[in-house]
């Protein structure tokens, strides 16, 4: 059985991430999405358990992926769930320097979990959770951004967060 770890903040879930998990879902037999900390980014927007359940949500129609939320390192969740391969999407080159360094970083930290980047699909190329924050806040359209049966939900915790500042 080749399990993979498609790991990120998913703050919150948008459609470049659901492509590169369902993707990652046709390579392995079971994908573990995990929602985990990135300590570069303290002022989330969405709790874990919050970004767990719209991540269920949107991947309810693909039967190999599990979701799950994790504390520590990334290497020791893929441990557990006797992971072969983490896998991220790559957007553009304004990404690679970051993931190099964290795929360098686990790869030393333990060598037998591989790190494989795919290629975000062009239309998602300058897509993130950040844009869709942003352009949600200021009252733009983010139907194109986020899975469309999640999109109630993240509009309306977006307007409620908005209101807050
Ligand atoms: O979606 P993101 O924010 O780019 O995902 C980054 C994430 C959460 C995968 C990364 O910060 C991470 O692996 N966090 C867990 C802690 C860890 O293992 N750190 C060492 C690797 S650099």
């Amino acid at each position: 059985m080749r399990v993979a770890i498609c790991p990120g903040s998913f703050d919150p879930v948008t459609v470049g991430h659901l492509d590169i998990i369902r993707r990652a879902s046709k390579l392995f037999d079971k994908v573990v999405v995990a929602v985990l900390l990135n300590m570069d980014k303290n002022n989330t927007w969405f709790t874990i358990g919050e970004r767990i359940d719209l991540l269920k949500k949107a991947t309810k129609d693909i039967p190999n992926v599990e979701i799950a939320g994790f504390e520590g390192l990334l290497v020791d969740f893929a441990k557990q769930k006797r992971a072969c391969a983490i896998v991220k999407g790559l957007r553009a080159v304004s990404d690679f320097e970051y993931e190099f360094q964290m795929a360098l970083t686990n790869s030393k930290l333990d060598p037998n979990v591989e790190t494989l980047f795919l290629t975000t699909n062009s239309e998602n190329m300058y897509l993130s959770s950040s844009i869709v924050k942003q352009v949600g806040m200021l009252g733009g359209d983010i139907k194109p951004f986020v899975p469309e049966c999640v999109h109630d939900e993240i509009l309306s915790r977006i307007k409620q967060r908005s209101k807050l500042r």
